[in-house]
């Protein structure tokens, strides 16, 4: 239950060590995703990006990793597009990929909780599977939106908290159990794959990160519930009138 967790300010590792991890396990990043979800992450990615290209042309993907929602928002419309992520393993791989698909998608390596932009930058900025490994979820939202226009989309697409009893039980034997495994022998690195399940049943409930939406001045916030309710979009627009 929402009450029973704790209400950590934020991801339950060290910036540092997140970076490592992902540094790490960058090899079968996109496969050990496809495999996890069945290949339902691929539309996830794409409904995000339909959602933010339909903003206007610049768009900012935060935690990019290799870039895939990056791509998705180009191909759905979007002339500016850049990718940021703080690992540069991460970054090195989107890269690549960008230069194999031709694409002039900029990718830089810089952290989300400091966004290299001023303010009222972009018409949308998305973090996939991004938000609950940052330090500080109230002060990540707060740099994402200080970037966008007034006016300008917040859209997040995370894992949530799972709550449905019956189902529930499979999902965290699925989750907790057969995922670190297969993530393990995949990846090599069996500890990311355990720091996974943790890390999502550390995050704010749906509820909550509404909550902390609204206060860092985003308005209109909206969720739909995806992948039988393990996996939420988050949405919100930056206040008009709004400075920063
Ligand atoms: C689970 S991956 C998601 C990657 C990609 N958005 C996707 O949908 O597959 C999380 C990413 O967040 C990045 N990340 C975590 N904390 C960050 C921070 N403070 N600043 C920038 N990137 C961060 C990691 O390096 C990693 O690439």
């Amino acid at each position: 239950m929402t009450e029973s967790r704790p209400r950590n300010p934020g991801a339950i590792a060290e910036p540092a060590t997140v970076r490592a991890m992902f540094d790490r396990i960058v090899p079968r990043y996109d496969l050990m995703n496809h495999l996890m979800t069945f290949g339902m992450d691929l539309r996830w990615r794409k409904l995000i990006a339909t959602r933010a290209a339909a903003m206007g042309d610049s768009v900012l993907d935060v935690a990019t990793g290799t870039g895939d929602v990056a791509f998705d928002i180009r191909a759905a419309g979007a002339r500016t597009v850049i990718g940021l992520d703080f690992s540069p393993e991460m970054i090195g791989a989107a890269r690549t990929k960008g230069a194999a698909r031709g694409s002039d998608i900029e990718f830089l390596i810089g952290d989300a909780m400091a966004l290299p932009f001023p303010d009222n930058s972009f018409d949308a900025c998305t973090v996939s599977f991004g938000l609950r490994n940052m330090p500080d979820y109230a002060a990540a939202i707060a740099e994402m939106t200080r970037v966008l226009r007034p006016g300008g989309r917040f859209v997040c697409l995370e894992m949530t908290p799972y709550r449905k009893p019956v189902l529930g039980r499979l999902f965290s034997l699925y989750f907790e159990k057969i995922v670190p495994i297969v993530g393990g022998v995949l990846s090599g690195d069996i500890g990311a794959y355990r720091y996974l399940p943790q890390s999502v049943a550390n995050f704010p409930a749906s509820t909550q990160l509404v909550m902390l939406m609204r206060a860092a001045g985003l308005t209109n916030t909206h969720v739909t519930m995806l992948g039988f309710g393990t996996v939420a979009i988050h949405t919100g627009t930056k206040e008009l009138g709004s400075g920063s």
